[in-house]
């Protein structure tokens, strides 16, 4: 029998949905036999205004797609194909790239216990092959980010030797471990660990914001000072790494990385 098609125990969604209600990602999960490819599910579902962390898996992709234009091959029902629908900002987006792997490593280690490696920017390797791939896809509009797919193909159980088409870059889970790999603990954790640094990372703008609309400082004439130096200007704002922006009396704005300031009256 070619093992394309083998027979495969379906993915339990239902239930890692269920362990993720309170997670930022995966509690809603919609789960879809074939596809051209969950990026374009995910990206439908954005476009509708899908709920953030909403995760489209699919058994089998027609047109899976990997970056620099290459197509991605998956074993239908061995390994792991989804993709997941985020709203971040700018600032949060640029972090996906490193987040992203970083959930993968440490779901694999929970599950597996093997120590996978990255490839920069995020291919996640065993052995020096291959063991998952990441696509982010974003849309932007106005300059902003309006929407992030983030796709994550992982090779669970597939047998590399057993493969027409063998590719000897790549490996799976299983053929590393020696024993075939639940996927639905795999996608649970690697979901879950996406959830808390995702939300961590989130975090991080709502404290920014907060502590932002609570400063006293801004709109205000201050003298700032470190060292023997001494600035004065109108505090205008601050930057996203909590940099104060001072604006001179001669219009010049400047940057202030630390400082004591004083509020003139
Ligand atoms: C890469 O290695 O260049 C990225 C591969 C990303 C593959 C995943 S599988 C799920 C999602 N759907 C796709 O079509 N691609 C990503």
């Amino acid at each position: 029998m070619s093992p394309r098609r083998k027979r495969y125990t379906p993915l339990n969604v239902e239930a890692v949905a269920v362990s993720l209600h309170d997670s930022a990602i995966g509690h809603r999960i919609i789960y879809l036999p074939t596809v051209t490819s969950t990026m374009d599910i995910a990206r439908q579902e954005a476009e509708r205004g899908a709920e953030e962390g909403t995760v489209v898996v699919a058994e089998t992709q027609t047109g899976g797609r990997a970056r620099f234009g290459r197509q991605w091959l998956s074993s239908p029902g061995q390994n792991l194909a989804f993709s997941v629908l985020l709203y971040p900002s700018r600032r949060v987006c640029s972090r996906l790239s490193v987040v992203s792997p970083v959930a993968v490593l440490r779901a694999i280690r929970q599950v597996t216990g093997l120590s996978a490696t990255l490839k920069w920017p995020n291919d996640v390797r065993l052995a020096e092959k291959k063991v998952c791939g990441i696509l982010i896809e974003t849309t932007i509009e106005n300059s902003e980010v309006r929407s992030a797919i983030l796709g994550i193909g992982i090779n669970v159980n597939y047998n590399p030797a057993e493969e027409p088409q063998a590719d000897f870059t790549a490996t799976s889970l299983a053929a590393e471990v020696g024993k075939p790999i639940p996927r639905d603990e795999l996608l649970q954790a690697v979901l879950a660990n996406l959830g808390l640094a995702y939300t961590h990372l989130k975090g991080w703008d709502q404290v920014w914001y907060d502590w932002r609309s609570s400063l006293e400082t801004l709109g205000r004439q201050v003298q700032v000072r470190w060292g023997e130096k001494i600035e004065e200007g109108v505090a205008e704002d601050v930057d996203s790494e909590g940099n104060l922006l001072l604006r001179h009396l001669d219009g010049t704005l400047i940057t202030l990385a630390a400082g004591e300031v004083s509020l003139q009256v």
